[in-house]
């Protein structure tokens, strides 16, 4: 059997790291993805501060031990959404196929999901993906990804050297 998927989950949010409003996108993204059976190795609240997200997603990133960090909230117009600046500012590869993907869907069920300018991308061997903060927003943006993020993860696993025969 495949290793289950390990996760990191960030939420931004001024409010919930100030402890004003509890952060309830983190623990149902945390839900749904242990409901796929696969494992949730850290999460944390911090604010929407761009040198914060981004030294969190460094170190996060290249600690290797998980495969994928979700982020969750920041994505969208207010001046201190800076979620996708962070994003792009620590990955290598973007992954623009999985941010159409949640526009395309989010789309079908409301107008507003143009405003999210969520980014996904690769550093190293692991992906990043930004979703809105919303919890309704968060899960019905990630739930569009679950059936291709078991292959993704097995190609950022791939051995470089490794000859290919495809
Ligand atoms: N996508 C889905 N699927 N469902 C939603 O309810 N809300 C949108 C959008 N994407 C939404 C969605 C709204 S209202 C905004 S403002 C943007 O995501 C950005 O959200 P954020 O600022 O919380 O990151």
């Amino acid at each position: 059997m495949p290793t289950p998927l390990r996760f990191a989950i960030l939420t931004s949010s001024d409010r919930s790291a100030r402890g004003e409003r509890p952060d309830l996108s983190g623990p149902a993204l945390t839900e749904l993805v242990q409901s796929q059976g696969w494992t949730v190795v850290r999460a944390a609240v911090l604010p929407d501060d761009l040198k914060i997200l981004r030294e969190t997603l460094t170190i996060w990133a290249d600690r290797r031990d998980v495969d994928i960090i979700l982020v969750t909230g920041g994505t969208g117009f207010a001046p201190r959404d800076v979620t996708p600046e962070a994003t792009r500012s620590v990955i290598e590869r973007e992954a623009p196929g999985l941010a159409e993907a949640m526009r395309a869907a989010s789309l079908k069920v409301t107008p507003y999901a143009m405003l999210s300018r969520g980014v996904c991308g690769i550093r190293g061997q692991v992906l990043i993906i930004d979703l809105p903060g919303s919890p309704k927003a968060a899960l019905e943006n990630l739930q569009v990804l679950l059936p291709v993020l078991p292959h993704a993860v097995e190609l950022l696993r791939e051995d470089p050297d490794a000859e290919q025969h495809h």
